[in-house]
C-alpha cells in the first residue's frame, strides 16, 4: 500500500497519508506526497485537493526515528514540498483530526484552509526535541495566528485543542462528527472555493499576523525575557525565537532560509540527540520484555489507601483525580479527618487559583470516602498502603489485608526503602503484591516505581504498569534494593554535597551549579523542601541499628544534624539550609555558613577553594556510578529507563537525556577515570562500578547496552 493514498471525490483529490502508527512524514509519505503534488497541478479532471491522515490522527510530524539518517537522493525535504503545495493554484484544504504536530500542522498550514474535528491536538512540539518547526512552521503560524500566539506555541511546544486552534485562526473550521464528516465538510470546502474561482489564501502571503510585531518591536527582547528561566542552558527555544522575529522581518523566502540554517545548526546537536533519546525512552519504559503486551490484565474500577497523611492523602487525590473511586483508611477518625481536611484544601487551594472548577473539585472530593476500618476494602480492586516505614507494622497490615481483600484484589506498598519481597511474604498471595513508589506531592509528581517482588506475577505487573498510564504516571518497572533506583541514587548525589560543603563550597555555591546544569534546584534547597528532619530520623535509626556508628567511613550528615538539632527542618519552619523569610526564595544564611566552617574545623578539614566542575563531578558522576550498579543487578531493564526515573522524579534536564545519557555524552572513560581519582582521594565509596570500568574499557556508553 503506498504511504500516500490518492482517491476521488468528484472533482476533488483526496490525499490520505498512510503511515501508522502517527503518519509520520518519513521518506514515502514525502516521496508520495511530492508525487502527488507533481500530478494534481496539471491533471483537468481535478479542481482541488484535501489532504488528510488515515487512521487515528491527521498527522504527528516528521518521522523522528529518521533524524540524523540521510534519505534517499531523490527524496526532497518536506519544506521544499510544503512550498510547493501551497503554491498550488486550486484550492488545498487540510481535513484535521486527531493530532496535527509538528510537521503535521506544518503540512496543515502549507493548505490553504483548515477544517477540523472535535478532539483534536495541534501545535509544534519541536523546542521538547531540540529543534524548531523546520518546515516553515515558524514563519507560517505567525502569518496566521499572531506573532504572540505563535511565540508561545512554538517555544513552549504546546498541543493547543481544536477550540483554542480555531479561536487563533489557525483553524478555520470545526466540524463535529468522525473522520468521514470531517473529509466531506473538506471537500465540500475544495468545491465551494474552486466554484468561487478566487486565488488561493496562502498562509506565507499572509502579513495580518505579523501587524503586532510592527506595533511593537521590542515583544521579542520581552519574550526572550520572561523565557530565560525555563529555557536555561539550551539552544532550541531562542533558535525557535529569532526564527520568529525573522517572520516578522524578512520576506517569506528568506525567512524560510533563515529558518533553514537554524534548524540545521540544531538537529545533530547533543540538546536534540539528548530530547531525542528522551522522547523515545519515555515510551520505550512501558514495556517490559517478559510481559507481553497481549498479558491480561485485571480491571480496576476502584481503590483503597491505606493512610491519609501526606502521602496516602496524596495518593487518594491521584485517583479520584483519574476519576476511580478511592477508600481511605485511617485508624483514628481524628486523623482520617484531618487528612481529608487537609485533602479537600489541596482541591481549593487549585481551585483559587483557577486551574480547577468548583464542580470538577466537588466531583473528586465525593469519590473519596474515608473509613476507620479496613474490613471496608473487602471489595477493592487496588489497595496501596502508604503507613509509616516500619517492616513490622508493614507485615502485619499486608497479613490483615490477605484476610479481608477479595481474591485477585492487588495488594500494593508505596514503600520507599523496604523489602517488597519481605512485605509480600507476609501474605499468602505474594504474586499479587507489587511496590507503587510514588514521589511526593503524589499527586503532582509524574514519577511512578513500580516495584516487580520475586513473585509478583505478570498480570499483576502488567495491569499496574497499565493503571499508571490512567492515573497519568510515568510507571518504571525496578526491581527490589534499598532505595529502589530514584533514591538509590539520590543518596549518592546528596552525599556527596554534604562532604563538598565540609570541604570548602556553601550550599548556594553547590546548588547554583547544580540549577544551572538544568536541575530545577540544587540538592540543598531540595533537601529543605522535602523536610530535613526526615533524613535526620532515618540517619538516627541507621546508626542505632548499626551499633551506634555510621555506615559510611566518612559520616555526612555532621552539618546535617547540627541544623535539625537547631529546628531548622526547611521551608516548613522558615530556616534550614537557606533561611526563607521572604516567602519559598532560599536565601543563603550567614548562620548556616558559620556553622559550616566551625564543622570544617571540628573535623580536620582545612576548606580550599572548590570549582564548579568539581561541584558538578562530585555530585553526578557517583550518581551515574550507582546508575551503573542498579543496571549491573538487574533492578532496572534499560539504561534509558533510569534516564525517566530521573527526568520525572527528580527534575533532570530533558535535554541532557537524563543521568545515563548525560554520562555517555561526557565520555564513561572520562567518569570512570574521574572515579577512581575520588577512590584515592576520597574513600572506597567512589570505587567506579566494574560494569562502568568495563564499558570505558571497550570505549561504549551505556546506550550500547
Ligand atoms: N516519529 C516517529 N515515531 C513516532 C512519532 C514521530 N513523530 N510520534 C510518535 N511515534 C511513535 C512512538 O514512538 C510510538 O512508537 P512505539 O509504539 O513503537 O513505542 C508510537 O508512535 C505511538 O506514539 P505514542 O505512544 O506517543 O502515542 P500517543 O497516542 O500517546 O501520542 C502523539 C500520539 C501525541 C502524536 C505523540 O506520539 C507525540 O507527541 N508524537 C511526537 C510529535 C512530535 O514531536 N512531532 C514533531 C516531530 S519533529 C518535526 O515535525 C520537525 C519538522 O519540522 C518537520
Amino acid at each position: 500500500m503506498s504511504a500516500v493514498i490518492e482517491e476521488r471525490r468528484g472533482r476533488i483529490a483526496l490525499l490520505k497519508l498512510n503511515n501508522p502508527p502517527v503518519n509520520g512524514l518519513g521518506w514515502p509519505v514525502r516521496e508520495g506526497l511530492d508525487a502527488a503534488i507533481v500530478r494534481l497541478k496539471d491533471d483537468p479532471e481535478v479542481d482541488g485537493v484535501v489532504v488528510t491522515g488515515d487512521g487515528r490522527m491527521f498527522c504527528a510530524g516528521a518521522d523522528i526515528r529518521e533524524f540524523g539518517t540521510t534519505p534517499p537522493e531523490h527524496v526532497r525535504r518536506l519544506p521544499e514540498i510544503l512550498d510547493d503545495l501551497e503554491a498550488l493554484d486550486k484550492p488545498v484544504v487540510a481535513a484535521v483530526h486527531g493530532v496535527a504536530a509538528g510537521g503535521g500542522l506544518e503540512l496543515a498550514l502549507g493548505c490553504h484552509h483548515r477544517v477540523c474535528g472535535p478532539k483534536t491536538k495541534l501545535g509544534l512540539p519541536e523546542v521538547t526535541l531540540g529543534i524548531l518547526p523546520g518546515a516553515g512552521g515558524t514563519q507560517r503560524l505567525p502569518r496566521v495566528a499572531g506573532v504572540g500566539k505563535a511565540l508561545e506555541m512554538i517555544v513552549s511546544g504546546r498541543l493547543v485543542s481544536e477550540k483554542e486552534a480555531a479561536k487563533a485562526g489557525i483553524v478555520d473550521e470545526l466540524v463535529e462528527g468522525d473522520v468521514e464528516a470531517v473529509i466531506d465538510a473538506a471537500v465540500k470546502k475544495a468545491e465551494a472555493l474552486a466554484a468561487a474561482g478566487e486565488p488561493p489564501r496562502r498562509s506565507g502571503e499572509r502579513t495580518d499576523g505579523l501587524q503586532e510585531a510592527k506595533d511593537n518591536p521590542g515583544l521579542f527582547d520581552e519574550f526572550r525575557k520572561s523565557m530565560a528561566k525555563r529555557a536555561r542552558g539550551m539552544n532550541a527555544p531562542y533558535a525557535c525565537v529569532r526564527c520568529v522575529e525573522a517572520a516578522a522581518t524578512m520576506a517569506l523566502a528568506e525567512g524560510l532560509k533563515f529558518e533553514r540554517a537554524e534548524f540545521m545548526k540544531l538537529v545533530n546537536e547533543v540538546e536534540a540527540k539528548s530530547m531525542r533519546h528522551a522522547f523515545f525512552a519515555e515510551r520505550e519504559v512501558a514495556k517490559v520484555p517478559d510481559v507481553p503486551a497481549d498479558t491480561p490484565t485485571r480491571p480496576i474500577q476502584n481503590a483503597g489507601v491505606i493512610g491519609c497523611g501526606t502521602m496516602g492523602g496524596g495518593i487518594a487525590m491521584v485517583f479520584a483525580n483519574a476519576g476511580i473511586p478511592v477508600t481511605v483508611v485511617e485508624a483514628e477518625q481524628a486523623a482520617l479527618d484531618a487528612g481529608l481536611e487537609k485533602i479537600r484544601g489541596n482541591y481549593a487551594a487549585t481551585v483559587s487559583k483557577g486551574r480547577l472548577s468548583q464542580e470538577e473539585m466537588d466531583k473528586r472530593m465525593g469519590l473519596i470516602t474515608g473509613v476507620t476500618d479496613l474490613v471496608e476494602l473487602a471489595a477493592t480492586d487496588i489497595v496501596i498502603e502508604a503507613v509509616f516505614e516500619n517492616m513490622d507494622v508493614k507485615k502485619e497490615l499486608f497479613a490483615k489485608l490477605d484476610s479481608v481483600c477479595k481474591p485477585g484484589a492487588i495488594l500494593a506498598t508505596n514503600t520507599s526503602t523496604l523489602d517488597v519481597n519481605e512485605i509480600a511474604s507476609a501474605t499468602s498471595r505474594p504474586a499479587d503484591v507489587i511496590g507503587t513508589h510514588f514521589f511526593s506531592p503524589a499527586n503532582v509528581m509524574r514519577l511512578l516505581e513500580n516495584v516487580r517482588g520475586e513473585q509478583t506475577s505478570a498480570e499483576i505487573i502488567a495491569t499496574v504498569m497499565k493503571l499508571s498510564k490512567t492515573l497519568g504516571k510515568v510507571g518504571v518497572l525496578v526491581g527490589v534494593c534499598h532505595g529502589f533506583v530514584g533514591n538509590r541514587m539520590l543518596h549518592q548525589y546528596l552525599r556527596e554535597a554534604m562532604f563538598l560543603i565540609e570541604e570548602g563550597a556553601l550550599p548556594q555555591d553547590v546548588d547554583r551549579v547544580i540549577y544551572e546544569f538544568g536541575l530545577p534546584m540544587g540538592p540543598f534547597a531540595m533537601c529543605d523542601l522535602a523536610g530535613n528532619d526526615v533524613g535526620w530520623r532515618v540517619r538516627q535509626e541507621q546508626i542505632k541499628n548499626n551499633g551506634g556508628k555510621p555506615t559510611n567511613a566518612r559520616y555526612s550528615g555532621t552539618v546535617a544534624d547540627k541544623i535539625c538539632e537547631m529546628g531548622r527542618f526547611g521551608q516548613k519552619t522558615g530556616k534550614g539550609w537557606f533561611s526563607y523569610e521572604n516567602g519559598r526564595t532560599p536565601m543563603p544564611d550567614p548562620e548556616i555558613e558559620a556553622i559550616i566552617k566551625e564543622t570544617s574545623a571540628e573535623l580536620g578539614i582545612e576548606r580550599r577553594e572548590i570549582s564548579d566542575q568539581e561541584i558538578l563531578e562530585r555530585c553526578l558522576y557517583p550518581l551515574v556510578n550507582e546508575g551503573a550498579k542498579i543496571l549491573d543487578e538487574g533492578i532496572a531493564m534499560r539504561a534509558s529507563d533510569v534516564d525517566v526515573v530521573w527526568m520525572h522524579g527528580y527534575g533532570f534536564p530533558r535535554h541532557r537525556g537524563g543521568p545515563m545519557f548525560w554520562a555517555d555524552t561526557v565520555g564513561l572513560k572520562t567518569i570512570a577515570e574521574a572515579m577512581q581519582r575520588f577512590e584515592k582521594e576520597h574513600g572506597p565509596w567512589m570505587a567506579p562500578s566494574p560494569l562502568l570500568v568495563r564499558l570505558a574499557d571497550e570505549g561504549k556508553g551505556f546506550g550500547d547496552l
